[in-house]
Protein backbone atom coordinates (compact mmCIF):
# COMPACT_ATOMS: atom_id res chain seq x y z
CA UNK A 1 0.00 0.00 0.00
CA UNK A 2 1.64 3.32 -0.69
CA UNK A 3 2.14 5.90 1.77
CA UNK A 4 -0.99 8.47 0.46
CA UNK A 5 -3.21 5.97 0.13
CA UNK A 6 -2.51 4.44 3.50
CA UNK A 7 -2.46 8.05 5.55
CA UNK A 8 -5.89 8.13 3.29
CA UNK A 9 -7.23 4.75 4.81
CA UNK A 10 -6.59 5.77 8.35
CA UNK A 11 -8.15 9.30 7.55
CA UNK A 12 -11.01 6.89 6.44
CA UNK A 13 -11.05 4.81 9.80
CA UNK A 14 -10.89 8.33 11.76
CA UNK A 15 -14.37 8.87 9.96
CA UNK A 16 -16.01 5.51 10.21
CA UNK A 17 -15.26 5.44 13.98
CA UNK A 18 -16.68 8.98 14.18
CA UNK A 19 -19.65 8.32 12.90
CA UNK A 20 -21.89 7.58 15.89
CA UNK A 21 -19.48 9.82 18.56
CA UNK A 22 -18.63 12.97 17.57
CA UNK A 23 -15.25 13.31 19.78
CA UNK A 24 -11.77 11.79 18.43
CA UNK A 25 -10.12 11.39 21.26
CA UNK A 26 -6.25 12.72 21.12
CA UNK A 27 -3.44 10.82 21.47
CA UNK A 28 -2.13 12.85 24.28
CA UNK A 29 -5.43 11.99 25.86
CA UNK A 30 -3.71 9.59 28.38
CA UNK A 31 -0.73 11.93 29.11
CA UNK A 32 -0.65 13.44 33.08
CA UNK A 33 -1.71 16.88 32.30
CA UNK A 34 -3.84 18.33 35.45
CA UNK A 35 -7.38 17.77 33.62
CA UNK A 36 -10.38 20.27 33.69
CA UNK A 37 -13.16 19.72 36.03
CA UNK A 38 -15.87 19.13 33.40
CA UNK A 39 -18.26 17.59 34.15
CA UNK A 40 -20.96 19.24 36.07
CA UNK A 41 -24.82 19.43 37.41
CA UNK A 42 -24.20 22.67 38.58
CA UNK A 43 -25.15 25.84 36.03
CA UNK A 44 -22.82 26.18 32.82
CA UNK A 45 -21.72 29.83 32.16
CA UNK A 46 -21.51 30.79 28.30
CA UNK A 47 -19.56 33.93 26.95
CA UNK A 48 -20.09 34.91 23.39
CA UNK A 49 -17.49 35.96 21.05
CA UNK A 50 -18.71 37.35 18.01
CA UNK A 51 -21.96 38.41 18.57
CA UNK A 52 -23.41 38.36 14.47
CA UNK A 53 -26.24 36.70 13.29
CA UNK A 54 -24.69 32.48 13.88
CA UNK A 55 -22.88 33.27 17.05
CA UNK A 56 -26.40 34.75 18.24
CA UNK A 57 -28.08 31.58 17.11
CA UNK A 58 -25.68 29.65 18.58
CA UNK A 59 -26.22 31.70 21.83
CA UNK A 60 -29.54 30.77 21.37
CA UNK A 61 -29.20 27.08 20.43
CA UNK A 62 -26.94 27.17 23.75
CA UNK A 63 -29.85 28.10 26.29
CA UNK A 64 -32.70 26.17 24.83
CA UNK A 65 -30.69 22.89 26.24
CA UNK A 66 -32.67 21.57 28.74
CA UNK A 67 -29.83 18.76 29.97
CA UNK A 68 -29.59 21.44 33.11
CA UNK A 69 -28.88 25.54 34.16
CA UNK A 70 -27.05 27.17 31.40
CA UNK A 71 -26.21 30.93 31.47
CA UNK A 72 -25.51 33.48 28.95
CA UNK A 73 -22.65 35.80 31.17
CA UNK A 74 -20.28 37.91 28.83
CA UNK A 75 -20.08 38.97 25.06
CA UNK A 76 -17.31 40.35 22.89
CA UNK A 77 -17.27 41.86 19.57
CA UNK A 78 -15.73 44.45 17.64
CA UNK A 79 -18.36 46.39 16.42
CA UNK A 80 -21.28 48.06 19.02
CA UNK A 81 -23.82 47.78 17.08
CA UNK A 82 -23.70 43.92 16.60
CA UNK A 83 -22.55 43.39 20.37
CA UNK A 84 -25.62 45.60 21.44
CA UNK A 85 -28.67 43.98 18.77
CA UNK A 86 -27.74 40.38 19.50
CA UNK A 87 -27.63 41.04 23.29
CA UNK A 88 -31.09 42.81 22.85
CA UNK A 89 -32.69 40.01 20.77
CA UNK A 90 -31.23 37.26 23.14
CA UNK A 91 -32.23 39.27 26.38
CA UNK A 92 -35.79 39.49 25.02
CA UNK A 93 -35.89 35.69 23.87
CA UNK A 94 -34.02 34.69 27.31
CA UNK A 95 -35.16 36.60 29.79
CA UNK A 96 -33.75 34.91 32.88
CA UNK A 97 -30.84 33.33 31.01
CA UNK A 98 -28.79 35.94 29.90
CA UNK A 99 -26.99 37.87 32.76
CA UNK A 100 -24.92 39.78 30.72
CA UNK A 101 -24.76 43.83 32.80
CA UNK A 102 -22.51 46.45 30.56
CA UNK A 103 -19.46 45.43 32.57
CA UNK A 104 -19.12 42.16 30.57
CA UNK A 105 -20.03 43.22 27.01
CA UNK A 106 -16.70 43.77 25.93
CA UNK A 107 -15.61 46.05 22.43
CA UNK A 108 -12.02 45.71 21.00
CA UNK A 109 -9.65 43.20 19.46
CA UNK A 110 -8.58 41.86 22.68
CA UNK A 111 -12.34 41.78 23.91
CA UNK A 112 -12.06 38.15 23.28
CA UNK A 113 -9.90 37.41 26.56
CA UNK A 114 -11.75 40.04 28.66
CA UNK A 115 -15.07 37.69 27.67
CA UNK A 116 -13.08 34.51 28.76
CA UNK A 117 -11.92 36.18 32.18
CA UNK A 118 -15.32 36.01 32.56
CA UNK A 119 -15.74 32.58 32.77
CA UNK A 120 -14.39 29.81 35.52
CA UNK A 121 -12.39 26.37 33.93
CA UNK A 122 -15.22 24.54 32.78
CA UNK A 123 -17.61 27.27 30.88
CA UNK A 124 -17.82 27.22 27.39
CA UNK A 125 -16.62 29.81 25.40
CA UNK A 126 -18.82 30.34 21.64
CA UNK A 127 -16.38 31.46 18.71
CA UNK A 128 -18.03 33.04 15.59
CA UNK A 129 -16.34 35.71 14.60
CA UNK A 130 -14.51 35.06 10.56
CA UNK A 131 -12.52 31.77 10.79
CA UNK A 132 -9.12 33.78 10.90
CA UNK A 133 -9.13 34.62 14.58
CA UNK A 134 -10.30 31.22 15.17
CA UNK A 135 -6.78 29.66 16.54
CA UNK A 136 -6.08 33.27 18.48
CA UNK A 137 -8.55 32.82 20.59
CA UNK A 138 -8.96 28.66 20.50
CA UNK A 139 -5.14 29.04 22.29
CA UNK A 140 -6.81 31.71 24.73
CA UNK A 141 -9.66 29.35 25.70
CA UNK A 142 -7.32 26.27 26.00
CA UNK A 143 -4.98 28.65 28.84
CA UNK A 144 -8.11 29.16 30.80
CA UNK A 145 -9.14 26.03 30.45
CA UNK A 146 -12.46 26.58 28.80
CA UNK A 147 -14.98 24.13 26.98
CA UNK A 148 -15.28 25.79 22.97
CA UNK A 149 -17.98 25.60 20.78
CA UNK A 150 -16.31 26.82 17.72
CA UNK A 151 -18.15 27.64 14.18
CA UNK A 152 -16.78 26.18 11.08
CA UNK A 153 -14.37 26.74 8.67
CA UNK A 154 -11.90 26.78 11.40
CA UNK A 155 -8.91 26.95 9.34
CA UNK A 156 -7.98 28.89 6.46
CA UNK A 157 -5.09 27.09 4.52
CA UNK A 158 -2.01 24.83 5.70
CA UNK A 159 -0.62 26.68 8.35
CA UNK A 160 -3.75 27.11 10.52
CA UNK A 161 -5.29 24.06 9.95
CA UNK A 162 -1.87 22.49 11.10
CA UNK A 163 -1.89 24.85 14.09
CA UNK A 164 -5.55 23.59 14.87
CA UNK A 165 -4.89 20.14 14.81
CA UNK A 166 -1.70 20.84 17.59
CA UNK A 167 -4.40 23.03 19.14
CA UNK A 168 -6.99 20.48 18.88
CA UNK A 169 -4.39 17.48 20.85
CA UNK A 170 -3.37 20.12 23.77
CA UNK A 171 -7.25 20.88 24.49
CA UNK A 172 -7.81 17.10 24.67
CA UNK A 173 -4.93 16.65 27.00
CA UNK A 174 -6.71 18.86 29.13
CA UNK A 175 -9.85 17.46 28.90
CA UNK A 176 -11.57 20.33 27.44
CA UNK A 177 -14.88 19.59 25.49
CA UNK A 178 -14.39 21.18 22.18
CA UNK A 179 -17.66 21.50 19.21
CA UNK A 180 -16.94 22.14 15.84
CA UNK A 181 -20.07 23.91 13.92
CA UNK A 182 -20.38 21.44 11.31
CA UNK A 183 -23.85 20.29 13.01
CA UNK A 184 -24.83 18.25 10.16
CA UNK A 185 -22.72 15.91 11.88
CA UNK A 186 -25.44 15.36 14.81
CA UNK A 187 -28.26 15.52 12.89
CA UNK A 188 -30.06 12.22 14.05
CA UNK A 189 -31.56 12.09 10.46
CA UNK A 190 -28.01 12.22 8.72
CA UNK A 191 -26.88 9.40 11.38
CA UNK A 192 -29.55 7.13 10.81
CA UNK A 193 -28.17 7.97 6.67
CA UNK A 194 -24.54 6.84 7.34
CA UNK A 195 -25.69 3.79 9.41
CA UNK A 196 -27.62 2.61 6.26
CA UNK A 197 -24.85 3.45 4.11
CA UNK A 198 -22.24 1.26 5.98
CA UNK A 199 -24.46 -1.72 6.30
CA UNK A 200 -24.75 -1.64 2.44
CA UNK A 201 -28.27 -0.15 1.63
CA UNK A 202 -27.50 1.49 -1.50
CA UNK A 203 -24.48 -1.21 -2.17
CA UNK A 204 -21.04 0.42 -2.72
CA UNK A 205 -20.92 4.51 -3.19
CA UNK A 206 -19.85 5.15 -6.74
CA UNK A 207 -20.39 8.84 -7.15
CA UNK A 208 -21.58 11.60 -4.94
CA UNK A 209 -22.95 14.99 -6.25
CA UNK A 210 -23.28 18.12 -4.46
CA UNK A 211 -24.29 21.80 -5.20
CA UNK A 212 -24.45 25.06 -2.94
CA UNK A 213 -25.75 27.47 -6.18
CA UNK A 214 -27.54 30.74 -5.21
CA UNK A 215 -28.33 34.02 -5.76
CA UNK A 216 -24.80 35.44 -4.84
CA UNK A 217 -22.40 36.60 -2.06
CA UNK A 218 -19.24 37.44 -0.68
CA UNK A 219 -18.75 40.85 -2.77
CA UNK A 220 -17.61 44.02 -1.57
CA UNK A 221 -17.71 47.69 -2.24
CA UNK A 222 -15.35 50.03 -1.77
CA UNK A 223 -13.72 51.12 1.27
CA UNK A 224 -16.39 53.47 2.88
CA UNK A 225 -14.60 56.96 4.46
CA UNK A 226 -13.74 56.71 7.63
CA UNK A 227 -14.08 53.47 7.93
CA UNK A 228 -10.21 51.15 8.44
CA UNK A 229 -9.71 48.94 6.08
CA UNK A 230 -9.49 46.00 8.08
CA UNK A 231 -12.95 46.81 9.89
CA UNK A 232 -14.24 46.75 6.16
CA UNK A 233 -12.25 43.14 5.72
CA UNK A 234 -14.00 41.94 9.07
CA UNK A 235 -17.28 43.47 7.82
CA UNK A 236 -17.03 41.64 4.59
CA UNK A 237 -15.29 38.70 5.12
CA UNK A 238 -17.08 36.28 3.31
CA UNK A 239 -15.09 38.88 0.52
CA UNK A 240 -11.57 38.05 1.58
CA UNK A 241 -9.68 34.76 1.45
CA UNK A 242 -7.38 35.72 4.53
CA UNK A 243 -10.55 36.04 7.01
CA UNK A 244 -12.74 33.42 5.77
CA UNK A 245 -11.96 30.74 2.65
CA UNK A 246 -13.89 33.10 0.60
CA UNK A 247 -17.67 31.90 0.00
CA UNK A 248 -15.82 28.84 -1.29
CA UNK A 249 -14.42 27.77 2.19
CA UNK A 250 -17.47 29.20 4.54
CA UNK A 251 -20.53 28.30 2.28
CA UNK A 252 -19.46 24.88 0.59
CA UNK A 253 -17.54 22.89 3.78
CA UNK A 254 -20.68 21.80 5.39
CA UNK A 255 -21.72 19.84 1.85
CA UNK A 256 -18.05 18.63 1.00
CA UNK A 257 -18.00 17.40 4.53
CA UNK A 258 -21.29 15.67 4.77
CA UNK A 259 -20.32 14.07 1.36
CA UNK A 260 -17.29 12.63 2.68
CA UNK A 261 -18.75 11.41 6.10
CA UNK A 262 -21.13 9.37 4.08
CA UNK A 263 -18.21 8.03 2.09
CA UNK A 264 -16.25 7.56 5.23
CA UNK A 265 -13.39 9.11 3.47
CA UNK A 266 -11.45 12.42 2.59
CA UNK A 267 -10.82 12.46 -0.77
CA UNK A 268 -6.75 12.50 -2.05
CA UNK A 269 -6.60 15.01 -4.81
CA UNK A 270 -8.83 17.95 -5.90
CA UNK A 271 -9.36 18.97 -9.79
CA UNK A 272 -11.37 21.95 -10.15
CA UNK A 273 -12.76 24.76 -12.63
CA UNK A 274 -14.30 28.19 -12.17
CA UNK A 275 -14.52 31.95 -12.92
CA UNK A 276 -15.37 35.47 -12.43
CA UNK A 277 -18.33 36.25 -14.73
CA UNK A 278 -20.47 39.16 -13.71
CA UNK A 279 -18.61 40.76 -10.68
CA UNK A 280 -18.60 43.73 -11.65
CA UNK A 281 -16.55 46.48 -9.65
CA UNK A 282 -16.98 44.57 -6.59
CA UNK A 283 -13.42 44.23 -4.89
CA UNK A 284 -13.48 40.76 -3.67
CA UNK A 285 -11.69 37.79 -4.29
CA UNK A 286 -14.28 35.25 -4.81
CA UNK A 287 -14.87 33.46 -8.52
CA UNK A 288 -18.62 33.69 -9.50
CA UNK A 289 -18.72 29.65 -10.18
CA UNK A 290 -17.29 27.01 -8.92
CA UNK A 291 -17.05 23.02 -9.69
CA UNK A 292 -14.58 20.48 -8.36
CA UNK A 293 -14.10 17.20 -8.75
CA UNK A 294 -12.69 15.43 -5.37
CA UNK A 295 -11.50 12.08 -5.91
CA UNK A 296 -11.56 9.05 -2.94
CA UNK A 297 -8.12 6.57 -3.22
CA UNK A 298 -10.44 4.34 -4.53
CA UNK A 299 -11.04 6.56 -7.52
CA UNK A 300 -14.61 7.54 -6.73
CA UNK A 301 -15.52 11.04 -7.11
CA UNK A 302 -17.41 13.81 -5.30
CA UNK A 303 -19.12 16.43 -7.89
CA UNK A 304 -19.34 19.59 -6.46
CA UNK A 305 -20.93 22.91 -8.07
CA UNK A 306 -20.97 26.24 -5.93
CA UNK A 307 -22.08 29.34 -7.90
CA UNK A 308 -23.00 32.76 -6.23
CA UNK A 309 -25.31 34.08 -9.30
CA UNK A 310 -28.50 36.14 -9.45
CA UNK A 311 -31.41 35.00 -11.81
CA UNK A 312 -29.40 31.30 -11.84
CA UNK A 313 -31.10 28.29 -11.15
CA UNK A 314 -30.82 27.80 -6.94
CA UNK A 315 -29.96 24.68 -5.95
CA UNK A 316 -28.72 23.18 -2.16
CA UNK A 317 -28.64 19.77 -1.81
CA UNK A 318 -26.10 16.49 -1.83
CA UNK A 319 -26.72 13.12 -3.17
CA UNK A 320 -24.75 9.66 -3.48
CA UNK A 321 -25.22 7.42 -5.79
CA UNK A 322 -24.47 3.66 -5.10
CA UNK A 323 -24.24 0.50 -7.21
CA UNK A 324 -27.47 -0.71 -5.49
CA UNK A 325 -29.34 2.22 -4.81
CA UNK A 326 -29.18 6.09 -4.58
CA UNK A 327 -29.48 8.99 -1.26
CA UNK A 328 -30.56 11.78 -0.64
CA UNK A 329 -28.19 13.34 1.99
CA UNK A 330 -29.40 17.09 2.20
CA UNK A 331 -32.63 18.09 0.33
CA UNK A 332 -32.86 21.80 0.55
CA UNK A 333 -29.93 23.39 2.64
CA UNK A 334 -29.18 22.12 6.63
CA UNK A 335 -32.41 21.60 8.19
CA UNK A 336 -34.71 19.61 7.87
CA UNK A 337 -32.28 16.95 5.95
CA UNK A 338 -35.52 14.91 4.55
CA UNK A 339 -32.69 11.96 4.12
CA UNK A 340 -33.99 8.82 1.82
CA UNK A 341 -32.82 5.93 -0.02
CA UNK A 342 -34.03 5.00 -3.63
CA UNK A 343 -34.14 2.07 -5.58
CA UNK A 344 -32.35 2.71 -8.65
CA UNK A 345 -30.63 6.10 -9.56
CA UNK A 346 -33.61 8.34 -10.17
CA UNK A 347 -34.87 10.60 -7.62
CA UNK A 348 -36.90 13.76 -7.55
CA UNK A 349 -35.34 17.10 -8.81
CA UNK A 350 -35.90 19.50 -5.50
CA UNK A 351 -35.11 23.23 -6.27
CA UNK A 352 -37.26 25.37 -3.95
CA UNK A 353 -39.65 24.70 -1.19
CA UNK A 354 -42.40 24.87 -4.02
CA UNK A 355 -41.62 21.21 -5.30
CA UNK A 356 -42.48 19.80 -1.85
CA UNK A 357 -43.80 17.87 -0.32
CA UNK A 358 -43.00 15.15 -2.59
CA UNK A 359 -44.98 12.76 -4.79
CA UNK A 360 -45.78 9.49 -3.36
CA UNK A 361 -42.59 7.85 -5.51
CA UNK A 362 -42.56 3.85 -5.86
CA UNK A 363 -38.81 3.81 -6.03
CA UNK A 364 -38.12 5.69 -2.36
CA UNK A 365 -37.05 2.45 -0.30
CA UNK A 366 -36.60 4.77 3.17
CA UNK A 367 -37.21 8.39 4.85
CA UNK A 368 -36.15 9.77 8.04
CA UNK A 369 -39.87 10.25 9.63
CA UNK A 370 -40.62 14.17 9.57
CA UNK A 371 -40.93 16.58 11.34
CA UNK A 372 -36.58 16.56 11.83
CA UNK A 373 -35.33 18.47 14.74
CA UNK A 374 -32.80 20.70 14.07
CA UNK A 375 -29.14 19.94 13.97
CA UNK A 376 -28.41 23.37 15.33
CA UNK A 377 -29.90 21.92 18.66
CA UNK A 378 -28.63 18.95 18.09
CA UNK A 379 -24.85 19.83 18.09
CA UNK A 380 -25.58 22.03 21.96
CA UNK A 381 -27.40 18.71 23.54
CA UNK A 382 -24.62 16.85 22.64
CA UNK A 383 -21.98 19.14 23.77
CA UNK A 384 -23.66 20.38 27.02
CA UNK A 385 -24.23 16.35 27.30
CA UNK A 386 -20.56 15.64 26.82
CA UNK A 387 -19.22 18.44 29.43
CA UNK A 388 -22.00 17.10 32.15
CA UNK A 389 -21.52 13.36 31.85
CA UNK A 390 -17.61 14.31 31.63
CA UNK A 391 -17.85 12.08 27.91
CA UNK A 392 -14.65 12.46 25.67
CA UNK A 393 -15.36 15.12 23.29
CA UNK A 394 -13.37 16.94 20.50
CA UNK A 395 -14.15 17.72 16.95
CA UNK A 396 -11.30 19.74 16.07
CA UNK A 397 -9.22 17.24 14.18
CA UNK A 398 -12.21 16.03 12.14
CA UNK A 399 -13.23 20.10 11.52
CA UNK A 400 -9.86 21.05 10.51
CA UNK A 401 -9.40 18.50 8.28
CA UNK A 402 -12.81 19.32 6.78
CA UNK A 403 -12.02 22.97 6.74
CA UNK A 404 -8.45 21.82 4.67
CA UNK A 405 -10.35 19.90 1.85
CA UNK A 406 -12.57 23.07 1.64
CA UNK A 407 -9.13 24.80 1.01
CA UNK A 408 -8.41 21.77 -1.12
CA UNK A 409 -11.27 22.23 -3.39
CA UNK A 410 -10.92 26.38 -3.34
CA UNK A 411 -6.97 26.24 -4.87
CA UNK A 412 -7.54 23.60 -7.44
CA UNK A 413 -10.26 25.93 -8.77
CA UNK A 414 -8.21 29.28 -7.61
CA UNK A 415 -4.69 27.75 -9.32
CA UNK A 416 -5.87 25.81 -12.20
CA UNK A 417 -3.74 22.48 -11.06
CA UNK A 418 -4.61 19.16 -9.06
CA UNK A 419 -4.14 19.90 -5.35
CA UNK A 420 -3.84 16.72 -3.43
CA UNK A 421 -4.63 16.31 0.28
CA UNK A 422 -0.96 16.26 1.51
CA UNK A 423 -0.09 19.14 -1.02
CA UNK A 424 -2.67 21.11 0.91
CA UNK A 425 -2.15 20.27 4.50
CA UNK A 426 1.45 21.17 4.23
CA UNK A 427 0.75 24.37 2.00
CA UNK A 428 3.28 26.98 3.46
CA UNK A 429 1.18 30.13 1.88
CA UNK A 430 -0.67 31.64 5.36
CA UNK A 431 -3.24 34.18 4.06
CA UNK A 432 -2.56 36.08 7.59
CA UNK A 433 0.27 35.46 9.31
CA UNK A 434 0.05 38.04 12.09
CA UNK A 435 -3.76 37.94 12.59
CA UNK A 436 -3.06 37.71 15.73
CA UNK A 437 -0.95 41.16 16.10
CA UNK A 438 -3.76 43.24 14.14
CA UNK A 439 -5.13 46.39 15.85
CA UNK A 440 -8.34 47.77 14.21
CA UNK A 441 -6.97 51.00 13.12
CA UNK A 442 -3.56 49.74 11.79
CA UNK A 443 -3.12 48.10 8.25
CA UNK A 444 -5.52 45.00 6.99
CA UNK A 445 -3.63 41.61 5.77
CA UNK A 446 -4.69 42.43 2.27
CA UNK A 447 -3.60 45.52 0.66
CA UNK A 448 -5.04 47.22 -2.80
CA UNK A 449 -2.71 47.34 -5.85
CA UNK A 450 -1.35 49.93 -7.59
CA UNK A 451 -5.06 49.33 -9.95
CA UNK A 452 -6.97 50.11 -6.87
CA UNK A 453 -8.05 46.33 -6.36
CA UNK A 454 -7.13 43.28 -4.37
CA UNK A 455 -5.21 40.51 -5.93
CA UNK A 456 -7.43 38.04 -7.06
CA UNK A 457 -6.62 34.24 -7.88
CA UNK A 458 -5.71 33.79 -11.54
CA UNK A 459 -5.66 30.25 -13.04
CA UNK A 460 -2.83 29.29 -14.84
CA UNK A 461 -0.71 32.07 -14.09
CA UNK A 462 -1.05 31.89 -10.28
CA UNK A 463 0.30 28.32 -9.76
CA UNK A 464 1.42 28.06 -6.52
CA UNK A 465 -0.64 30.39 -4.13
CA UNK A 466 -3.77 31.31 -4.45
CA UNK A 467 -3.18 35.40 -4.95
N1 LIG B 1 -22.90 26.47 10.89
C1 LIG B 1 -23.57 27.26 10.08
O1 LIG B 1 -24.53 26.85 9.43
C2 LIG B 1 -23.17 28.70 9.98
C3 LIG B 1 -24.07 29.64 9.46
C4 LIG B 1 -23.66 30.97 9.38
C5 LIG B 1 -22.38 31.32 9.77
N2 LIG B 1 -21.53 30.38 10.24
C6 LIG B 1 -20.16 30.73 10.64
O2 LIG B 1 -20.18 31.60 11.76
C7 LIG B 1 -19.12 32.54 11.66
C8 LIG B 1 -19.72 33.94 11.75
O3 LIG B 1 -20.60 34.13 10.68
P1 LIG B 1 -21.83 35.15 10.77
O4 LIG B 1 -22.71 34.84 9.63
O5 LIG B 1 -22.40 35.14 12.14
O6 LIG B 1 -21.11 36.55 10.50
P2 LIG B 1 -21.47 37.98 11.12
O7 LIG B 1 -20.73 39.00 10.35
O8 LIG B 1 -22.94 38.10 11.23
O9 LIG B 1 -20.86 37.88 12.59
C9 LIG B 1 -19.48 37.93 12.89
C10 LIG B 1 -19.32 38.82 14.11
O10 LIG B 1 -17.98 38.75 14.59
C11 LIG B 1 -17.57 40.08 14.92
N3 LIG B 1 -16.09 40.10 14.87
C12 LIG B 1 -15.29 40.14 13.77
N4 LIG B 1 -14.01 40.06 14.14
C13 LIG B 1 -13.99 39.98 15.49
C14 LIG B 1 -12.96 39.88 16.45
N5 LIG B 1 -11.66 39.81 16.07
N6 LIG B 1 -13.28 39.82 17.76
C15 LIG B 1 -14.58 39.88 18.14
N7 LIG B 1 -15.62 39.98 17.26
C16 LIG B 1 -15.32 40.02 15.96
C17 LIG B 1 -18.25 40.95 13.89
O11 LIG B 1 -18.30 42.30 14.27
C18 LIG B 1 -19.64 40.29 13.82
O12 LIG B 1 -20.50 40.80 14.80
C19 LIG B 1 -18.40 32.24 10.36
O13 LIG B 1 -17.31 31.38 10.61
C20 LIG B 1 -19.42 31.50 9.55
O14 LIG B 1 -18.88 30.57 8.63
C21 LIG B 1 -21.90 29.09 10.37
Amino acid sequence: MNDSISRAASRREFITNSTRVAAGVSALAGVAIPRVHAATSGTIQVALVGCGGRGTGAAGDALSVTNGPIKLVAMADVVPAKLNSSFDKLKTKFEGKVDVPPERRFLSFDAYKQAMDALKPGDVVILSTPPAFRWVQFTYAIEKGLNVFMEKPISVDGPTTRRMIKLGQQASAKNLKVAVGLMVRHCRARQELADRIRNGQIGEIVAMRAYRMGQGGGTSGPLPAGVSELTHQIGHFHAFLWASGGVFSDYYIHQIDECCWMKGAWPVEAHAVGGRHYRGDSLDQNFDTYTVQYMYADGTRLFFDGRNMKGARDEFASYAHGSKGSAVISTLSHTPGMTRIYKGQNMPRVSSRKDLPLAPDPNLVWAFPQPEKTPYQWEWDDLTDAIRNDKPYNEVQRGAEASMVASMGRMAAHTGQIITFDQMMNCPHEFAPDVDKLVLNGPAPLQLGPDGKYPIPEPGIKKDREY
